[in-house]
């Protein structure tokens, strides 16, 4: 079993960084293979470009780079990304590199006659998120809706994989370091207690 942990923050102190190596360790104690992938340090490119758009038109090659995302996913049997929320959503680089990466002809395929056909059914993805908010204050907003329907619905399941969780540390910027501290460990046991599963494809 593989795991790659995907983080997506410029600081490597902070606390995103934190979270996605708490996860790291736990899930490597799991006895599970992890690849990691910071995408900041990596000056990875979420900007899509005319190649990216060439592709999506179906006149054009994977660019380099992309296809390097995508390897390193296909080596994985279960994708975490870390990463701070940002405007109910998640940070443009994280953004970018899915606009990017996750593309026709890879991560789903439009068959004429049969419609879109779901490439990634052997992937589980874990959303782990840090959120300055409070759980009261995301249902009160919808928040919690709006992510299950654009992101897991919309990007991953669309894409066949199974989200196989999906965890919000609340009041980042607010909870004593030692609450956070003791939140970060049981969360990173969650989730690496879920890579260890095999991964079960569902039909959408
Ligand atoms: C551009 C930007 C947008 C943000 N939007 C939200 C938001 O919509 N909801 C929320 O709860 N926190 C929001 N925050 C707060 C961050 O989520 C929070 O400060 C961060 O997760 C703390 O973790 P870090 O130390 O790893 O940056 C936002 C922060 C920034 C910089």
């Amino acid at each position: 079993m593989t795991a790659l942990v995907v983080v997506s923050h410029s600081d490597p102190d902070s606390l995103t960084h934190h979270v996605a190596r708490s996860i790291s360790d736990a899930i490597r104690a799991a006895g599970v293979t992890v690849e990691t992938a910071d995408l900041a340090a990596e000056n990875f490119d979420p900007r899509f470009a005319t190649a990216d758009l060439n592709l999506y038109r179906g006149n054009g090659t994977t660019p380099t780079d992309v296809l390097a995302e995508q390897q390193r996913i296909d080596r994985a049997d279960h994708l975490v990304l870390a990463f701070p929320m940002y405007w109910w959503s998640m940070p443009a680089l994280l953004k970018g590199w899915i606009d990017r990466v996750f593309v026709s002809g890879w991560a789903f395929e439009y068959n004429p006659g049969v419609g879109i056909v779901k490439e990634l059914g052997r992937l589980t993805v874990h959303l782990v998120v840090i959120a300055a908010d409070d759980s009261e204050s995301f249902d009160r907003h919808g928040v919690h809706e709006a992510f299950r329907t654009q992101i897991e619905r919309g990007i991953f399941e669309y894409c066949g994989a199974t989200v196989g969780s999906t965890t919000i540390l609340y009041e980042s910027d607010t909870k004593s370091r030692d609450v956070l501290a003791a939140e970060i460990a049981d969360l990173g046991a969650a989730v690496a207690s879920r890579t260890a599963d095999r991964p079960t494809a569902v039909a959408h």
